[in-house]
């Protein structure tokens, strides 16, 4: 497996273990606690089905650019864009999208651990009772108290990122196929226990209305580029992560079927965790838009109040962390490859440095949730700033090239062979998929964002 990047490189045993690495990798934070949360800021329906079809558009053909891209260059994402833009002739500045990655990926990282953080604290809280019937205040103020107290949410950051650096610094090997095996088919069965929990709580119907009823009064200029954010970050694209695992991907693999069966397990995790957690809030009447403390404050409730409520609990915080877990190892990758292949740097050393750096920068997020929570820039807290600025520019804006460069730079040959098609019309097809339609996709939402101007004009001249 993907372990030893200095010596021969491996590959994976076969497709289904990249498969659920590259669904490890998907299925993380940004499913089980992010998705519900920015559904319900973003009032619920149209959001999620926005959020659905960028996953279909613009997802699926760029985690299958990646792939290609990260197969064909069989290095870590910086030196693959230079031997992909040398031998297609373009110009060495494809490589910014590397550089690019590696930037996200540190930012990203630095607040993951953070929330991750939170998740372990309450792998704690759970098995030692503490959410015992606690009731819908109850379950607010601890999580109130946790976040007021910096020092507690450095402790747990700390852990996080400390358990992150040990399985990065010593390959990923054994350990993460392991983990992806049995954690993630656990992980399903703990969220159906929860969605049948949900189903029965009363509130399971103004659930499903809440996240499928298209209201299309809620939707703003905001709303695509938030969900078009999110589909990236919740399938690992635009920063690299799907280009190293890609280069590991045997030949024989076809890419096509795999990134789709990847974006349905993903999908499926968002969704039925929308479903666990929305049932939850309306029966006890929270409010769905409160932000990122949604899922630490209903999935305590529900398993307060159930028989084996504390076991149950403490299983899924376990999951919750192990699904971060396999997320954070693959932000770490195309950095750490990179620096390994490059200087022939000993891994566990440099790991400990990348560690480093996002320990410190993750302090920043940890203050604002208390000591940081009035400074703000453009109404941002930093936690806020730094989320938005990897999520809904970095990665859609890394994601646009690599669709691009995958669509059009490299040579239709390689194209072909990669994808396991043949012919005229197999490349056209491709290059409409990849090459227009995504990127377009992703353009538009920006113009969009950055300059509401243009839209509102074309909108008035419609009309005139
Ligand atoms: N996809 C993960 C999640 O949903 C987070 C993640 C892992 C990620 N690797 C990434 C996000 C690379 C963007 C890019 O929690």
């Amino acid at each position: 497996m993907a372990n030893d990047f200095s010596g021969k490189r491996e590959m994976w045993s076969n497709r289904w273990l990249f498969v659920l690495a590259a669904a490890g990798s998907a299925v993380g934070l940004g499913n089980i606690w992010k998705f519900p949360y920015i559904a319900g800021e973003n009032g619920g329906g149209a959001f999620v089905l926005i959020y659905l079809s960028c996953i279909a558009l613009v997802g699926v053909p760029i985690m299958m650019s990646e792939i290609l891209l990260g197969r064909s260059g069989r290095s870590s994402p910086i030196t693959s864009m230079e031997k992909l833009a040398e031998v297609s002739k373009a110009s060495r500045y494809w490589a910014f999208i590397g550089w690019l990655g590696v930037l996200a990926g540190f930012l990203i990282l630095s607040y993951y651990a953070v929330i991750a953080g939170w998740a372990l604290n309450y792998i704690w809280l759970s098995g030692s009772g503490g959410f015992s019937n606690i009731g819908a205040s109850g379950a607010e103020d601890i999580f109130n108290n946790f976040l007021s107290n910096p020092w507690q949410l450095l402790f747990w950051h700390s852990l996080f990122m400390i358990f992150t650096v040990l399985i990065v610094g010593r390959g990923i090997g054994k350990g993460l196929e392991t983990a992806v095996r049995w954690f993630m088919p656990l992980l399903f069965i703990l969220l159906v226990i929860l969605l049948i929990y949900g189903f029965q709580s009363g509130g399971f119907t103004q659930a499903v209305n809440f996240m499928f009823d298209f209201k299309m009064d809620v939707v703003t200029t905001e709303t695509w580029l938030i969900a078009m954010g999110q589909a990236f970050f919740t399938l690992s694209l635009g920063m690299g992560a799907m280009m190293a695992y890609g280069s590991y991907v045997p030949d024989s693999a076809n890419i096509g079927s795999t990134v789709i069966i990847i974006a349905l397990l993903d999908s499926f995790v968002a969704v039925a965790s929308g479903l666990a957690i929305f049932p939850i809030v309306f029966a006890n009447g929270l409010e769905p838009g409160q932000g990122p403390g949604l899922m630490f404050v209903t999935v305590p409730l529900a398993f307060g109040q159930m028989s084996f409520g504390s076991l149950f609990g403490t299983l899924f915080f376990l999951l919750v962390s192990f699904a971060a877990i396999t997320s954070a190892i693959s932000l770490t990758e195309p950095a750490i490859s990179y620096l390994v292949e490059k200087y022939n740097a000993q891994r566990s050393r440099v790991a400990i440095s990348l560690g480093v750096f996002c320990w410190v920068l993750g302090i920043g997020t940890v203050l604002s949730f208390n000591h940081w929570a009035d400074l703000t820039l453009f109404g941002r807290t930093f936690f806020d700033s730094v989320d938005y600025l990897s999520q809904n520019i970095m990665l859609p804006l890394g994601g646009l090239l690599i669709a691009l460069f995958a669509a059009w730079k490299i040579p239709g040959e390689l194209i072909l062979e990669q994808l396991g098609i043949s012919g005229r019309y197999g490349l056209y097809a491709w290059r409409i998929v990849a090459g227009i339609i995504a990127p377009l996709c992703v353009a538009l939402v920006f113009i969009n964002t950055l300059f509401p101007e243009v839209f509102e004009a074309i909108n008035r001249a419609q009309k005139g």
